[in-house]
């Protein structure tokens, strides 16, 4: 079980080095990432390397019994780099070139920045790819970067070669007939840059999804350098969510040894510990069962305008709650809380206030606790989730386009949404990615982590220390009776045969309307909504309603929705739920189809919490998933692994817990008849009986 965080030496005189590892060794710290931001240090001039800083530093942490993470820093050019290389600058969609002064200022496609790149990463692993102190490779940062310039133009021109064949094809995907848009030359396609009205979407989905694989093919050089140096050194790289990334973490998960993410929730009181589920459980799947929380913040995070403290308890809390949920470990952004720099009020686990201070302290306690668990826990399988979610990384892109029947549709919101509610009523939760961009061969032979023998990857070729998972995400859906869809928007005839097969040998289903609308290329299924899975769900939608966010939908059971309604003709599904007032007064609003040995939901708007709740409850009975423990009090977050439940009590009182017979406290070892306590804000891992 991985404890530490980013560490940034080089910040720091070498006095403070010493005290570091020792406060290291106070906390338990026992893996550390180094080298992020370090190019301008590592290669002070084209081609001159100042290693023996970080010789010392690595020297000192081995020593400490400290391992490292060590990365290529090619996140962050130095001001030389890109006074030499001006053209590897990005630019703007308006057309601004940007200049150095923060990071992440590069362009992706330029040859010198990729040259750059691969030869510093080549000089890190020709001289550390054996240290003992090595523990993994970590590539970049939160790959992400975007750029409009005329050789990302290229680039991008020679990937729809790839992806289209001929202009024909292109002008066909792209609609290109509307507006006037066809191309005779390839030459005339550019990267979507500010045009006078809305841009063409297929365009514009072509060029994230073009940007997913750009970047991913500059990881893949430095990752395949590297581990031309030593092959078993795990390798991978620091997934960041967000809106803006167009990185699909789903594609890119079996190209990293080890799924290593970044969180940081946004949410300064309650909820954060949904966000903190919610990313945990799309991490595990990405990571095939496990995965590596790479950064968070130890204390203040920035949100609504402020900085807030974390109260004590949550840094733990939160922690272990990434960990039951398939976390091998707790790394924090970051070690230090820097003197100066962009961030310099950014939190980190030892202060400007120094180690005599309570962020420091928690760090103690937590550090102990992992060093309690973690080898059992390591080697546990993940939880156990008979119910997945839907996730597709295109669909939420196309789903942010402009010329949408909603400015309010947020497909991100609608996922989360779908989880907050499953998390809520204590059910656990896997994500698959049956999108349009995995196809059913990819989904059939994942195979689900669970199924696998703890700790060994399904593919394991690279040499990995067995303790370490090779990533896979994959989506098998036999292992589960419900499956979630919210708003999977794109999909083509192989994802959705996946869901037929899953419904017809007894699944449940469960869909929402914006699913398979349209063709992976952004093209409209035609026929009525849901194009793609008209049949299995036994419904044709023949018009939207679009409504405003604040304006109740009344519908009959007494139940509410609000943003979103549809016309909906059943054809063979049953009316469950039915529109209660208004123009489709009447008409089905949620409907239930057989299909072979399972069934399909299809719900045409946009349920409010207590309707979800209530139907994704009944669902999940029907499919005879059970919540992980019975009688949970409310504000407790219960999470099974094996013999171990892990128990977190976010409310603000404590409370008592009952156990499925006498138990004890993993930690401790101290006996618990039945029941535990769990004060306000704390968690307890539990070992049950048997
Ligand atoms: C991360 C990034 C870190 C640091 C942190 C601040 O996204 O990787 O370098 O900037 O955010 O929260």
């Amino acid at each position: 079980m991985f404890f530490g965080g980013d560490y940034n030496p080089e910040q720091w005189p070498e006095e403070v080095h010493a005290e570091d590892v020792a406060l290291m060794r106070r906390a338990g710290v026992n893996l550390v990432t180094v080298g992020v931001f370090a190019w301008s240090h590592l290669e002070p001039a084209e081609g001159e390397y100042d290693f023996a800083w970080l010789d010392r530093v690595l020297d000192r942490l081995h020593d400490g019994g400290i391992r490292v993470a060590l990365a290529t820093p090619t996140a962050s050019p130095p001001p030389w780099f890109t006074l030499a290389h001006p053209e590897a600058l990005p630019v703007t969609a308006d057309g601004v070139r940007l200049t150095h002064g923060s990071r992440d200022t590069y362009c992706v496609s330029a040859p010198a920045y990729r040259a750059a790149a691969r030869r510093i990463a080549g000089e890190l692993g020709r001289r550390y790819a054996r240290h003992p102190a090595l523990a993994m490779w970590h590539v970049h940062n939160e790959y992400g970067t975007d750029c409009r310039c005329d050789r990302t133009a290229a680039a991008f021109r020679a990937w729809l070669r790839e992806r289209h064949g001929d202009l024909d094809a292109l002008n066909e995907s792209w609609t290109t007939a509307f507006w006037s848009q066809r191309y005779s030359d390839w030459a005339q396609i550019m990267p979507p840059r500010a045009t006078q009205y809305l841009p063409n979407p297929a365009q514009v989905l072509d060029f994230r999804r073009f940007l997913s694989d750009e970047l991913l093919g500059a990881y893949r050089e430095q990752r395949d350098r590297l581990r031309g140096f030593n092959p078993d050194v795990p390798i991978t790289t620091n997934f960041v969510q967000g809106g803006w990334v167009s990185v699909d973490h789903a594609r890119w998960a079996s190209e990293v040894d080890v799924v290593a993410v970044d969180h940081y929730p946004d949410t300064a009181d309650g909820g954060a510990e949904e966000e903190t589920a919610f990313a945990a459980d799309l991490a595990r799947g990405w990571g095939g069962g496990s995965w590596l929380l790479m950064e968070t913040a130890p204390n203040l995070i920035y949100t609504r305008g402020r900085m807030h403290a974390k109260e004590p308890g949550r840094l733990t809390r939160h922690s272990l709650a990434y960990v039951a949920r398939g976390s091998r470990g707790a790394l924090y952004f970051q070690w230090r809380q820097p003197r100066g720099g962009a961030e310099l009020f950014h939190s980190a686990l030892v202060p400007h206030a120094g180690p005599d201070s309570p962020v420091f302290r928690e760090a103690v306690g937590l550090g102990r606790t992992l060093r309690a668990l973690g080898p059992e826990v390591a080697a546990l399988d993940p939880p156990d989730a008979r119910i997945a979610i839907t996730w597709d990384a295109p669909s939420w892109w196309a789903l942010q386009g402009a010329g949408l029947p909603s400015a309010d549709i947020d497909y991100l919101a609608a996922v989360r949404q779908v989880h907050r509610t499953l998390f809520r009523a204590g059910l656990q939760t896997d994500f698959v990615f049956p999108g349009a961009d995995l196809r059913a061969a990819s989904l059939s032979d994942a195979g689900h982590p669970a199924d696998r023998p703890a700790g060994r990857p399904a593919d394991h070729s690279s040499g990995l220390p067995a303790d370490l998972p090779v990533s896979r995400a994959g989506g098998d859906l036999s292992r589960y009776r419900l499956v979630v869809v919210p708003h999977l928007y794109l999909l083509d005839d192989a994802a959705a045969a996946v869901f037929r097969d899953f419904v017809a040998a007894g699944g449940h289903l469960v869909v929402s309307y914006l699913s398979g609308i349209a063709e992976p290329d952004t093209r409209i299924r035609l026929g009525g909504y849901p194009g793609a899975l008209r049949d299995l769900l036994g419904v044709r939608v023949v018009e939207w309603h679009p409504q405003p966010p604040d304006v109740p939908i009344a519908l009959s059971g007494g139940y509410l929705a609000s943003g979103w309604a549809e016309r909906v003709e059943t054809a063979g599904a049953e009316t469950v739920v039915r529109y209660g007032s208004g123009i489709l007064a009447g008409a089905p609003a949620i409907t239930r189809n057989r299909h072979g040995a399972g069934s399909a939901w299809y719900v045409s708007t946009a349920l409010t919490g207590d309707a979800l709740r209530d139907l994704l409850t009944r669902v999940a009975a029907e499919a005879g998933v059970a919540p992980v423990l019975d009688g949970r009090p409310d504000g407790v977050e219960a999470v099974r692994r094996g013999p171990l439940l892990f128990l977190f009590n976010h409310g603000p009182a404590a409370v008592v817990v009952p156990l499925p017979g006498t138990a004890s406290d993993a930690v401790t070892g101290r006996e618990l008849d039945r029941s535990v306590t769990v004060r306000d804000g704390g968690a307890v891992v539990v070992r049950l009986p048997g």
